[in-house]
């Protein structure tokens, strides 16, 4: 089984970042062969600085091997070293109908984020296809919202194979688990884009300052609360286990927990929890050249296969 998956260099991961996609596609990688890499040229079509997309690619890459992605198991590459990805998406682009890309949600949100429509950012989905078709995934572990991406990449693959002959795999979705929606600071989903998120590397001061900041309501120490309704609550769950999350659940319907208790807990299961990826993140980080070497050998693993599907795609279409 062939996994792939891309990951979006647009800033510092977050707890919902960790739990909602990370930690599925780290134990994936001993479940089949698997392939990540940073979409870089996906990022483009928002990140507009240079220096910060440099900054981000780097940053996306320490994040993920520090959090457990083992390169002698999966193959971890930055999307723009597989130049045949985006010879591949030409090939795609000529068998992809407008109307299959003007239906996009992701392209109409950002519209009404006010990112301004260049063709980039409508064509996103017939890169990501190259992406996914070039590796000829059978399994694409994406968020809920790359859904309709992967069904787009099904149709083109379809599309393709329909007018040239079987050339490519058709891959298949598995969407990460809507149990694993992490709430930020304030209750709303945590996002970067709502500034609500906790980073997976804060540590010390400045961990401690994003955690006293969840919002929690004023009622007194002693009154029982709910702890459903109880920010500090439904984010220590997730790392808390099952029996200490059920002894806080009690303690909050009792009353008389101060959340500045629950708050010190979560920083003490935050530290153990990524205490030793974020040592792993500051040694890696002192040997940029081992980061560079283990993305250079990603790509030129996933080159060997990306150049053999290309060939397949240009064949069948006629260009030799
Ligand atoms: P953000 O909303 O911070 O911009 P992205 O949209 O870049 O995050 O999400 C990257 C991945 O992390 C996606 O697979 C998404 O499903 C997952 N993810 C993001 N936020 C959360 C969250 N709060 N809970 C669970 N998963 C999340
Ligand atoms: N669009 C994805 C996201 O925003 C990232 C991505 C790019 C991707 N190419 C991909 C995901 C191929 C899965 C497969 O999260």
């Amino acid at each position: 089984m062939r996994i792939l998956s891309g990951i979006q260099p647009s800033g510092k991961l977050h707890l919902g970042n960790y739990m909602g996609a990370i930690k599925q596609h780290i134990d994936l990688q001993n479940k089949g062969e698997a392939f990540y890499f940073i979409a870089d040229f996906h990022a483009l079509t928002t990140v507009k600085e240079p220096a910060l997309l440099r900054e981000h690619v780097r940053d996306v890459a320490l994040d993920y091997l520090a959090l457990g992605l083992d390169p002698s198991k999966a193959t971890f590459y930055r999307q723009s070293d597989v130049p045949e990805v985006t010879e591949l998406a030409w090939l795609l682009t000529t068998v992809t109908p407008m109307g299959l890309l003007e239906r996009c949600h992701s392209y109409k949100d950002k519209l009404a984020k006010g990112i301004p429509p260049d063709h980039g950012l409508f064509a996103y989905p017939v890169l990501m296809a190259a992406d996914i078709l070039i590796v000829d995934a059978n399994i694409v572990p994406v968020g809920k919202d790359q859904k309709q991406h992967v069904e787009v990449t099904r149709d083109i693959a379809v599309k393709f194979n329909n007018l040239y002959g079987e050339t490519f795999v058709i891959p298949e979705e598995r969407i990460l688990p809507e149990a694993g929606v992490v709430p930020g600071l304030d209750g709303q989903k945590m996002s970067k884009s709502y500034g609500n998120d906790i980073g997976i590397f804060l540590e010390g001061k400045a961990l401690k300052e994003r955690v006293m900041a969840i919002v929690t309501d004023s009622a007194p120490v002693e009154a029982p609360k709910d702890p459903d309704a109880n920010n500090v609550f439904n984010i220590l769950r997730l790392f808390a286990t099952p029996e200490e999350t059920a002894e806080w659940r009690e303690r909050f319907l009792k009353g008389g927990v101060k959340y500045s208790e629950a708050k010190k807990r979560l920083i003490t299961l935050l530290d153990e929890t990524f205490g030793a990826a974020r040592e792993r993140r500051r040694q890696l980080a002192e040997k940029p050249g081992d980061v560079e070497e283990i993305l250079r050998a990603g790509s030129a693993r996933a080159r060997g296969v990306a150049a053999k599907t290309l060939a397949k795609a240009r064949r069948a279409c006629g260009i030799e």
